[in-house]
């Protein structure tokens, strides 16, 4: 059985995959050459990437599409999306050009505000507790000043503090729930150094204040990814009559159909989960090629989505008389500035090609993204469905899993315009053309 290692973090990056390649897979030269091909070729980049993170060993490479022809308040947007899924970037760029035509989306950012939290425990009298954040309040915002002053000169800092009791849902436990303006950060170090320190404020000033010696025991601070208040919202709209296309025929219909399947996500959470899986994949997408944090979006955007207690779909749709809308409104925190967005080159290219947005801009970009995907994949679903057009985008991966060679593919892409792809039908085309 293997044994647990010691000093690993400590070894250099050869040891490290050496131990990895004599580890799990008997020293062949193969897995080494694996892992080790993915190495920049540029020392400096490769380093770059090493200090990300702990004990890197290679790269991980996603590819970077982009969705042109995004027409966003009026004007022409390219979007850069990071994913390894197939038919997401057309899927894109396909809604992009139907809304193209039909006057574009249009969006704009609600609210802003960020949220951070010190989770306490404290066995005393509530009105004490009242006194005492009323009297430490002042120094809370005081003894914060070295962390916030800057972010205040450019227009941002801390918005308030509040005291509240949630003894309700947990024996002795308060909070001192506090909201911010991180302006273009996504704003977590900032969040996280102001609540460290009043923490420390609340702490320290609670004992002159504790004449009946009860017990205030600072259990954590931290930000929440929870941002009801930081929300965005974009939209498409126009006549019914003018949905008409090559895949909808009858315009009415289609609306109709549409419509309910937005109702359906809205009801059943089997449907939403799903529904809203689409919507991240366009989410996710850019919010990663625009070095943000996906994890803290995602589970933001879910908890929203739950937040009158049921799991519903992030997107709306509504037919008044003639007009067709479909909109979405989500929480999202994003940063323009800090992080990644300085230091991951391609992260720089992303952010220049959409002309170094603020987070508001890029809040509406992901947004629009987000319900592009959920148009494109719903419109599938509810016309056409999506395995034909995703099967022809699968295509590829199957030819390349089986190490078709360049006039293989070109000769089954062909093959595949007129038959309809399966796994089984590729691995036997493939292998008709190989005999
Ligand atoms: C696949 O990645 C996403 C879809 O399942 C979304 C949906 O069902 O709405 C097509």
């Amino acid at each position: 059985m293997q044994k647990p290692i010691s000093g690993f973090s400590k070894w250099n990056k050869s040891q490290k995959i050496d131990w990895l390649i004599n580890t799990y897979f008997d020293g062949s030269t193969d897995a080494k050459q694996t892992v080790e091909q993915y190495a920049n070729a540029d020392e400096k980049l490769q380093q770059l990437h090493d200090e990300f993170i702990e004990n890197t060993v290679s790269n991980f490479y996603l590819p970077l599409g982009v969705a042109p022809n995004f027409l966003l308040n009026d004007k022409l947007v390219t979007v850069p999306m990071a994913i390894e899924e197939s038919s997401v970037v057309a899927a894109a760029s396909k809604a992009a050009k139907f809304w193209l035509e039909r006057g574009g989306f249009k969006a704009e950012v609600l609210s802003t505000t960020k949220v951070g939290q010190v989770h306490f425990i404290y066995n005393g009298n509530y009105d004490t507790l009242q006194s005492y954040f009323q009297h430490i309040k002042p120094r809370l915002f005081e003894e914060a000043k070295p962390i916030t002053k800057n972010m205040e000169k450019r227009g941002g800092g801390i918005l308030d503090i509040e005291l509240r009791d949630k003894t309700e849902q947990l024996d002795h436990y308060y909070q001192l729930h506090a909201t911010f303006e991180t302006l273009d950060a996504m704003g977590a170090n900032f969040i996280n150094s102001c609540l460290e320190q009043f923490a420390q404020t609340f702490e320290t000033g609670f004992d002159a204040f504790n004449t009946d010696s009860s017990n205030l025991d600072i259990v954590m601070s931290i930000l929440s990814n929870y941002v009801p208040d930081c929300i965005v919202r974009a939209e498409v709209r126009c006549p019914i009559s003018d949905l008409k296309d090559k895949d909808i025929v009858d315009p009415q219909e289609f609306a109709e159909r549409f419509n309910q399947a937005i109702d359906i996500a809205k009801v059943e959470p089997f449907r939403a989960v799903t529904h809203n899986k689409g919507v991240m994949n366009g989410i996710d997408a850019v919010v990663l090629a625009t070095g943000n944090d996906f994890r803290a979006v995602e589970a933001g955007i879910h908890a929203y989505a739950s937040r009158d207690g049921q799991y519903r779909s992030l997107t709306h749709c509504s037919i008044d008389n003639d007009t067709f809308r479909f909109w979405i409104e989500i929480p999202l925190a994003l940063g323009t500035v800090g992080g990644l967005t300085r230091l991951h080159p391609l992260v720089k290219f992303c952010l220049e090609m959409l002309g170094q947005p603020n987070a508001k801009e890029l809040m509406k970009i992901v947004a629009v993204a987000g319900l592009a995907q959920n148009f494109a994949a719903v419109k599938s679903l509810t016309t056409t469905g999506i395995q034909q057009g995703h099967m022809k985008m699968h295509l590829m991966n199957i030819l390349n899993q089986f190490g078709a060679n360049a006039t293989e593919k070109k000769a089954l892409v062909e093959h595949f315009k007129t038959e309809t792809v399966s796994h089984s039908a590729v691995v036997s085309a493939l292998e008709n053309l190989r005999h």
